[in-house]
């Protein structure tokens, strides 16, 4: 068995916390300092399946069965240790190597737990800081921003002197590594020898993981300090695209209310925390990631996000939706007027709108349609240009029924026809200049037709015609499918649509695997099995005379005992071309 080192484990296993992990299978509700909820193992009515989020494990009351985030998905998906370990890992984006073994392992797992203490203490002295006679230009600057001193303290705000190197000299009095400091990002390395303090004369927002440890700070200036905010760097500790900031104060009100909001400012968010509105999260600067969708899923039934009224907040929440949508949690989005932020509306208008923010939001994909029908007008130009645009977001919907029902909507608000709109949204071909060629559209279609006829027909084909097809291909997604049938061929010997669909690259091309070999397509049923099993002549017919004329290059140069067997193939191409009829 691949022996995975203790580092790595706890890595993961803090990556991924142990009700997000069983959150995402079982519906949980607070019950104390525990989760409970209905047994996934057994069948039962009332919960006796109970999480300890702070011990990191489940224990059913009901069939007894129990353990850590890794043995809840090896009984889920019956995985061995090592298949569940690394499923943890990949769903988290944490990298393991096998041959990572040894010693080596124990070191790492001792500078984690001081890199953890590093930042507490720095945490600490930034806090102290703030509160001291030195934390004078910190305090007014909260103070002007509308923050109260148990706002301060709910979230460890603090300051950072306008020094060089005070954090450094409070570390080396404190027998705290500052190579360590250094790798955390709290130091960094002058010219001339020793270290200066990243953050100077910056209010510090300390941000924590789920388990409430401070994994990084951000840092916003007071002064004429450049940048305006200044981030920890990535780090052993800390990933910024797989945290959000805010965990630990948000984690009651979210609990209650089901409901998150995401914003994008350190000081938005906390400007509705003053406003008492608790179930909010933030972004750090960054493009929602996919794990970032994935740890709002296990906190949150319905994401609402809230972004500055600008273009840059419409665009980074258009971007954002498709996440939600392949994730299968439900988003809205809440607009505000142009030029606001959460901060400067609750400032204005008080934090009303915020608390029915679910109900005062727009269900996305209306929010992302309006928007585009604002961009690009309504007549057929804007029209067509909107439709391009929604593609993707069309195909990012995988629930069927609510695919239908926003084409419907689509249709209606468009004034287009709501067949033919399906039918262009949600084929396979991306939508290009090129398609409104009818030789390329017929080229999609045709591609697509002996993709289906391959699936249909997988007993009839060859690898060698396989690979041949693969250079004529032009639709990228069909020549994935079509690579992905090679692979399987080359390592199994034959193609399977079991192994196909396990073999899937994702769930789209998994879905595309099973859409086309179950797919009735009236439009080209047979007439495509006849248009494909032209082409595969047509090909066979090609790649045969592109053979035909190397051999005749060949033969020109050959030599007397290479002749005969270069004479032998020339003769059976020639045979093969004539049973294609292509002489
Ligand atoms: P205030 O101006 O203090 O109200 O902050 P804000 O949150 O309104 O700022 P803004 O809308 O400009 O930025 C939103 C978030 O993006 C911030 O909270 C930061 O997390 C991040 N951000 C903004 N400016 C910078 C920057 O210069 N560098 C980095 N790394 N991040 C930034
Ligand atoms: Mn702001």
């Amino acid at each position: 068995m691949a022996f995975i080192p203790e580092d790595k484990l706890l890595e993961i296993k803090d990556a991924a916390s142990i009700e997000e992990v069983v959150g995402q299978y079982v519906k949980l509700t607070q019950k104390g300092r525990n989760l409970s909820g209905l047994c996934p193992f057994h069948s039962e009515t009332k919960p006796s399946f109970t999480v300890a989020p702070e011990k990191g494990i489940f224990h059913c009351f009901g069939c007894g069965v129990g353990g850590n985030v890794f043995s809840f998905l090896m009984h889920y998906h019956r995985l061995s240790f090592p298949e569940a370990v690394q499923e943890l890992a990949r769903r988290y984006g944490i990298p393991v190597s096998l041959k990572d073994l040894g010693p080596e392992g124990a070191r790492q797992a001792k500078k984690r737990t001081t890199a953890y203490e590093a930042n507490a203490a720095a945490a600490g002295f930034y806090a102290a800081t703030l509160a001291s006679s030195e934390g004078k230009p910190g305090r007014e600057y909260l103070t002007k921003r509308g923050l109260t001193p148990e706002i301060i303290r709910a979230f460890q705000l603090g300051y950072a002197p306008d020094a060089w190197d005070t954090l450094a000299r409070h570390f080396q009095h404190r027998g705290i590594p500052l190579d360590l400091a250094q790798d955390v990002g709290l130091l960094a390395p002058r010219d001339r020898g020793g270290f200066y303090d990243r953050f100077r004369n910056r209010i510090i927002f300390p941000i924590f993981d789920r388990q409430s440890r401070v994994i990084a700070f951000g840092g916003r200036s007071i002064g004429d300090g450049e940048p305006k905010y200044l981030n920890s760097p990535e780090s052993l500790l800390y990933s910024k695209g797989r945290t959000l900031y805010g965990l630990p104060q948000a984690a009651a009100a979210l609990r209650a209310t089901g409901v998150a909001l995401v914003v994008e400012g350190y000081l938005d968010l906390i400007a509705l925390q003053v406003h008492g509105i608790g179930n909010v999260l933030a972004t750090l600067g960054t493009a929602l990631t996919r794990e970032q969708v994935r740890l709002l899923k296990a906190l949150a039934e319905k994401v609402v996000l809230v972004y500055d009224g600008d273009a840059a907040g419409a665009q980074a929440m258009k971007r954002a939706f498709p996440l939600f949508a392949q994730e299968n949690l439900a988003v809205r989005a809440l607009p505000l007027p142009a030029g606001m932020d959460p901060d400067s509306y609750a400032q204005a208008h008080g934090a009303e709108l915020f608390r029915a923010a679910w109900d005062e939001a727009q269900p996305w994909f209306s929010y992302l349609l309006e928007d585009l029908i604002a961009t690009h007008g309504l007549d057929i130009e804007g029209r067509v240009a909107v439709l391009s645009e929604l593609r993707p977001f069309v195909q990012a919907l995988t629930d069927p029924v609510e695919q239908d029902l926003w084409l419907r909507n689509t249709s209606e608000r468009l004034g287009v026809d709501a067949a033919a709109l399906r039918k262009s949204l949600t084929s396979l071909a991306p939508i290009s200049a090129a398609r409104l060629d009818p030789r390329t559209n017929l080229a999609v279609s045709l591609e697509k037709a002996v993709i289906r006829w391959v699936l249909g027909h997988p007993e009839a084909i060859t690898l060698e015609e396989l690979e041949e097809w693969a250079e004529e291909f032009e639709n990228l997604e069909l020549k994935g499918l079509l690579d992905l049938f090679i692979r399987s061929y080359r390592e199994h010997g034959r193609l399977d649509h079991g192994l196909l669909v396990q073999q899937a690259a994702g769930e789209i091309q998994r879905q595309h695997i099973c859409a086309l070999t179950l797919e009735e397509d009236e439009s080209d049923g047979p007439a495509g099995d006849f248009l494909a099993a032209d082409w595969r002549r047509d090909l066979r017919v090609k790649h045969l005379k592109k053979a035909r004329a190397r051999l005749k290059a060949r033969l020109k140069n050959a030599s007397d005992d290479e002749e005969v067997p270069l004479q032998v193939q020339w003769r059976e191409i020639d045979q093969q071309l004539k049973d294609l009829s292509a002489l």
